[in-house]
Parts: structure tokens; C-alpha cells; sequence
């Protein structure tokens, strides 16, 4: 049994950000869905898949890459950083707004996740410690490799292509970006007093290794503003090989940073039992998003409860958006949801990407 979001539900209340209104606290998690072109375009299939999923207040896009050297963990994954990627960004806006959705791109750089075969470039992290994990590479599953540690001037510039990528996002109609600073990519291991061995300003304290992402939030929002800014953490997750021990100290010293900004808003993936989500709750008194890893029906009920005690201002789901395009209606109804297939998450095409059934096209298919 589905779990229904009645007329009075929290989640179903409209939601300031800055100039920005949603229309529900329901949003769209970010999805990666590898079906960017081979320069990193997104798909020609993209402005009709995200417009399909209009309903949800916000969508976050699936993770995009803020240059070329940023882009070589996964194979066919978009970038925001030439002309012909920034016009497709633009299309896929139009269609989102024309539909009356919401969208902000979620910006990232993959660090120690690329692979030299993926994007053609070296992986670049903190320090030199590999994750120890294979990747899909075009010529069959490799061990990723040990990742050049990044210099200062090289830190600078990627917080200038955050920059540029935000800007051009916002050019593309885009309603403004989320910065990737979770699941184990760049950002997050900085954050990381494990994956991060430096010896720098950028390395040691838990300022230091908030510093990198903290100076990506203010060089995005000093180009585009504050309030069209996401910032996306996972204290704790282990995704890509990724560890910490302290998993709250560098996150404190990052929100501590940047809360004076009052950007758009914080969105944490962690479970809400766990310490770290008490701790940076407790700092954060800007919009806060959770999305939590969890089975999906559990989590509308949990996320719901959540939002009508004030504890969160908005849900992100995943899966459930991915599967059912029209995930909003079916919760108000409490209607059955589609099943994700799991297979067809990264395949090429549009099967398992724009074919997912509406309630209407159910109906409609019946026979009469
Ligand atoms: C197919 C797939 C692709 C994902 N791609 C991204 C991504 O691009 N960026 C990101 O921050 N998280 C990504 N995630 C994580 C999701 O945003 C989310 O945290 C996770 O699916 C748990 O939420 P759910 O239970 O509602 O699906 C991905 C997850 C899945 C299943």
C-alpha cells in the first residue's frame, strides 16, 4: 500500500527560494542517467524525460560536469562547459517551464573517480589514495587508478570553471545549480580527514578541508546569487570507496563559512537518525533538503513526518521520480507506484527513461 500525502500534508505546501516559488517540497533528486552524447550533450531525449517530470517542486539534474577534465568517471554523462551542451541545458529549460516545473543542474567535478580511458585525462583528488574500486572503461573493467594530487593554482581554476558553469546554467534559463559536495567526488574528498592528506591551506583542520567547497559556494553565488544556490553533502556516505572518520567537524566548519550567504539551500543525503544529520541540523537555519537512502515507500512516510515537525523544508526522492513521472499525483492519491528497472538506470535509449507510464496512460490503455 502506497503511502497517500493528504490535502494537508507538508509536503504538499508551496516553498520560497529566494525569487523562487515551488509549487510542492517534493523535489527530484539528482540522477545520473548516461545518456549524454559522446562530447558530453546531454541527450536529445533529456527535455522530454525532464518535463515528464515537471510535478516535482524542484528538479535537481543529474550530475553535469563543469569541464572537460571534470567529466571522465562514467561514460556518456553531460557537461556545462561548451556552447553546444549550454544550447541542449537550454532546451531542457524550456521544456521544464513550459511544462510549470522548476529545475536547478547539479554541478560536479569526479576527482579520484575518473578513469584516464573514460575522459582522457588523468584523476585528480586531495592526495594520491586511489579509491579501491574497478570502473566500466570502453575496453572492460579497470581498477581506478591513484590520482594526482591537485596544486593550488589548479584548485583556483576549478573553482573558476564551478564559476563559468553556473553562469552559463543560468544563461541556459536554468533556475540555478546544486554543488555536488557528496558521494564521494571531488568536493567531498576534500571534506574527507581520510582522502585528504594535505598538508596546505587546503588540508588538516576541518577548515581547511572545508575551504575548497566553501569557496565554490561563494564564487557560484557571487556570479549568479545566493538564493539560486544548492549545496548537496553526504556526511558519512561511503560511496566511492570513501571514508571518514569525523564525519561531522569539516561539515560544521563548511555551513559555519557559508551561512552568512544564506544560499538557496542545503541538501543533505543521510539518514535523519544518524548523528551527523543532528549535528549539521542543529547549524543550518537556512531551506534544508533531505534525501534519504532508503526503501521508497518508508520514505515518503518518514519524509513527510519530517516536514510537518519542521525538522526538514523539503524532500528529495530518486528512484521514485526516475520510475513514476507523475510521482506527486500518485502520493496524493495514494495510487500504486511503478517499479524502477534497475536495468535500464544507465543504458542508452529511452527505454526506462521516457517510457515509465502516467496513471492517465494506464487508464487510457485499458480496455474500454
Ligand atoms: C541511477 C542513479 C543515479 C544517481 N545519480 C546521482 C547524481 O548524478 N548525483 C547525485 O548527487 N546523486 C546521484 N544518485 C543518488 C540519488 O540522488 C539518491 O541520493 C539515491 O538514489 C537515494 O534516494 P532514493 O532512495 O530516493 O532513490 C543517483 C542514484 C541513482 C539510483
Amino acid at each position: 500500500m502506497t503511502f497517500t500525502l493528504g490535502a494537508d500534508a507538508a509536503l504538499r505546501k508551496p516553498l520560497q527560494i529566494g525569487a523562487l516559488s515551488t509549487e510542492n517540497r517534493l523535489f527530484m533528486a539528482p540522477l545520473t542517467r548516461s545518456r549524454a552524447d559522446a562530447d558530453g550533450t546531454p541527450s536529445a531525449l533529456a527535455a522530454e524525460y525532464y518535463a515528464q517530470r515537471a510535478q516535482a517542486g524542484l528538479i535537481i539534474s543529474e550530475a553535469t560536469a563543469v569541464c572537460e577534465q571534470a567529466n571522465g568517471a562514467y561514460m556518456n554523462t553531460p557537461g556545462i562547459y561548451t556552447d553546444r551542451q549550454q544550447d541542449r541545458w537550454a532546451d531542457i529549460a524550456s521544456a521544464v517551464h513550459r511544462a510549470g516545473g522548476k529545475m536547478f543542474v547539479q554541478l560536479w567535478h569526479v576527482g579520484r573517480m575518473a578513469h584516464p580511458e573514460i575522459g582522457g585525462f588523468e584523476a585528480v583528488a586531495p592526495s594520491p589514495i586511489a579509491a579501491d574500486m574497478v570502473t566500466h572503461t570502453p575496453t572492460g573493467k579497470k581498477p581506478l587508478p591513484v590520482p594526482r594530487a591537485l596544486t593550488a593554482d589548479e584548485i583556483a581554476s576549478i573553482v573558476g570553471q564551478f564559476r563559468s558553469a553556473a553562469r552559463r546554467a543560468v544563461d541556459a534559463g536554468m533556475d540555478g545549480v546544486e554543488i555536488h559536495s557528496a558521494n564521494g567526488y571531488l568536493l567531498h574528498e576534500f571534506l574527507s580527514d581520510v582522502v585528504n592528506q594535505r598538508t596546505d591551506a587546503y588540508g588538516g583542520s576541518p577548515q581547511n578541508r572545508a575551504r575548497f567547497a566553501a569557496e565554490v559556494v561563494e564564487a557560484v553565488a557571487d556570479e549568479i546569487g545566493a538564493e539560486r544556490v544548492g549545496l548537496r553533502i553526504s556526511p558519512g556516505n561511503t560511496a566511492g570507496d570513501m571514508s571518514e572518520v569525523d564525519q561531522v567537524s569539516a561539515y560544521e566548519a563548511l555551513l559555519c563559512r557559508i551561512k552568512s550567504l544564506h544560499i538557496g539551500y542545503l541538501h543533505i543525503v543521510a539518514e535523519p537518525s544518524s548523528e551527523s544529520f543532528a549535528a549539521l541540523r542543529t547549524q543550518w537555519e537556512g531551506t534544508l533538503v533531505l534525501n534519504t537512502p532508503r526503501t521508497v515507500d518508508s520514505d515518503i512516510e518518514t519524509l513527510e513526518n519530517l516536514a510537518k515537525w519542521g525538522v526538514i523544508s523539503a524532500a528529495a526522492v530518486g528512484r521514485a521520480f526516475l520510475a513514476n513521472p507523475d510521482l506527486v499525483t500518485r502520493l496524493e492519491s495514494g495510487a500504486e507506484l511503478n517499479e524502477p528497472d534497475v536495468a535500464t538506470f544507465y543504458a542508452p535509449g529511452p527505454a526506462g527513461y521516457i517510457d515509465y507510464p502516467t496513471l492517465d496512460e494506464l487508464a487510457a490503455a485499458q480496455p474500454a
